[in-house]
């Protein structure tokens, strides 16, 4: 019961609120949420414009999208699901499989949404630690798995770490988890260049995820995609509500996927950057851990807020990310341009 005498969810009253900074980024040098810092192919800006009122005003349709998505992912459309952005992905994960006291396995520190949505249905949440270098930790999580949780969230790359397990690390995961639905989410897939959506036919209780949040520059409008075998998408389709996906996601993701070079620009420039920021960081020898993300995890030790107030004040925000450590001195910073990196280098230069 809440203290206004309206009863609310057991679950919810448990939950502690997410209070990242969510406001005030625009017009900033915005390297703190793994977005695209260059920006949205300028193909999606047309289409966005090209929008017709009909298309506006209508409830919106996304066969023909997601039937081209699904060539463009080597998929076929019945193994293909749209949301809205990943997180609504893993709200209907929880939806369909989790009830209230199953387990759900996390390695933290990890994406924040596993444990929001799974803490909402109620379940019981297990999570091993990476290590201090940010290892996967194989002992824990194989015990764990052993014990059958209902579903296994793994990111990779991993976020906020920035460790990408191997195929055949990812296949020893899926051996020791037969009776698990293991869900690998690719948010920075294309900074990696490992996947495993091929092995959606083989393992049946295979879910993977991506976002359109990432490389293709769309984190405004909200748009990913699940992939897993024809018969569980059917099923989570009757989890899903009737327009998950709004018209302009569909029109920019169309758009998006047609603009290769856009997403070749992209993962090109982030993959100098990522080189470039952690030589830079190493001259001043500031310990970064190796990322297979857009972004990389850097250990600043005491000096940690009075660097990301800083650079706030500077225009640039980066993402204190101590508490997920349970100490100060861990900031992730996103990766864009060169020129972009090299501005917070120097900026970081100066502080330090
Ligand atoms: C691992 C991971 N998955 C998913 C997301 C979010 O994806 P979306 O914008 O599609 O909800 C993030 C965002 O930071 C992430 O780090």
């Amino acid at each position: 019961m809440s203290r206004s005498g309206i009863r609310v969810r057991a679950a919810v009253e448990r939950m502690r609120p997410y209070n990242p900074p969510l406001e005030g980024r625009t017009h900033k040098l915005r390297l703190d949420f793994n977005e695209n810092p260059i920006g949205c192919s300028p193909a999606v800006r047309r289409a966005l414009a090209r929008l017709s009122a009909a298309t506006i005003s209508a409830y919106p349709e996304q066969e023909t999208v997601r039937r081209k998505a699904a060539r463009h992912f080597g998929v076929r459309p019945e193994e293909l699901l749209l949301t809205n952005g990943t997180d609504e992905a893993l709200s209907l994960i929880v939806n369909t499989f989790v009830d209230p006291g199953d387990t759900v396995l996390l390695v933290e520190p990890t994406y924040a949404m596993y444990r929001f949505y799974a803490e909402l249905a109620g379940a019981k949440i297990v999570a091993p630690r990476y290590d201090d270098e940010m290892r996967f930790t194989w002992n824990d999580a194989l015990a764990e798995l052993r014990k059958a949780p209902r579903v296994f969230f793994l990111p990779n790359p991993n976020s906020p770490t920035g460790n990408l397990l191997t195929k055949p690390e990812l296949q020893r995961i899926l051996q020791a988890s037969k009776r698990s639905m293991v869900v690998i989410d690719e948010a920075y897939f294309e900074f990696s260049g490992v996947t495993v959506i091929p092995w959606i036919r083989r393992h049946k209780n295979l879910i993977v995820t991506r976002t359109f949040s990432k490389t293709c520059g769309l984190a405004g409008l909200r748009l990913g995609c699940i992939f897993t075998n024809a018969a569980l998408a059917a099923t989570m389709r009757k989890a899903q509500s009737p327009y998950p996906v709004n018209a302009a996601a569909l029109a920019a993701a169309e758009a998006a996927i047609a603009d290769r070079a856009f997403i070749a620009r992209t993962v090109r420039e982030v993959k100098q950057s990522r080189a470039e920021f952690a030589r830079g960081l190493a001259k001043l020898g500031v310990k970064c851990f190796p990322s297979a993300g857009n972004f990389v995890l850097a250990y600043f030790g005491g000096r940690t807020k009075r660097i990301v107030a800083a650079r706030a004040r500077k225009g640039i925000l980066v993402r204190d990310r101590s508490s997920d450590f349970g100490g100060e001195g861990y900031i992730r910073v996103t990766l864009g341009t060169p020129a972009q990196t090299r501005r917070l280098l120097r900026e970081l230069k100066v502080i330090l």
